[in-house]
């Protein structure tokens, strides 16, 4: 079992996970709507990691003994002005994730919960990942921004596949 405050900020954590996957669906609805299948599917990709970390932190919690209080998903964006703005939305968002995470892990030393601190740091290095993964994607958006080659980029992006990450291997 995990103290109270830790069981919230895990459940928060959880409904936050769902509410990245449930943006980056908006954003992959967007960039289909541009007709560019290839960002779209890389978005959707990033969708289903974000669910898969919302199920990592469902399953932690389950293996704690403890009930999942889940909260309400807010309703994302629908619209957004350009692709440029939609990666500069993923970076910044990433960045909020991360202090989420990070609180999470300093809750975890104030509690002296060594189990969860040690179960966040696979979150804490996937965040590296992420936030670089985006930067990159905002680097070459803002670089390419002439339709031609964001055509181009439109076909690298999509050759992006989804992995289940290892947490998650036999678990659903
Ligand atoms: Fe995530
Ligand atoms: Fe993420």
């Amino acid at each position: 079992m995990v103290d109270k405050k830790m069981l919230k900020a895990l459940s928060e954590q959880v409904t936050k996970e769902f509410y990245s996957a449930y943006l980056y669906m908006s954003m992959a609805s967007y960039l289909e709507d541009k007709v560019l299948p290839g960002i779209a599917k890389w978005m959707r990709v990033q969708a289903q990691e974000e669910s898969c970390h919302a199920l990592i932190i469902f399953n932690y919690i389950c293996e704690q003994g403890c009930k999942a209080e889940l909260g309400a998903i807010k309703a994302p964006p629908s619209d957004f002005k350009s692709v440029t703005e939609v990666f500069k939305h993923t970076v910044e968002h990433e960045k909020l994730v991360t202090a989420s995470i990070h609180a999470i892990a300093e809750l975890a030393i104030a509690l002296k919960d060594h189990a969860t601190k040690q179960f966040l740091e696979w979150f804490i290095k996937e965040q590296v990942e992420e936030e670089n993964s985006s930067e990159t994607m905002l680097r070459q958006v803002v670089r390419l921004e002439d339709e031609k080659a964001l055509f181009l980029l439109d076909k690298e992006a999509g050759a992006r596949l989804f992995a289940l990450p290892l947490p998650l291997v036999g678990k659903i």
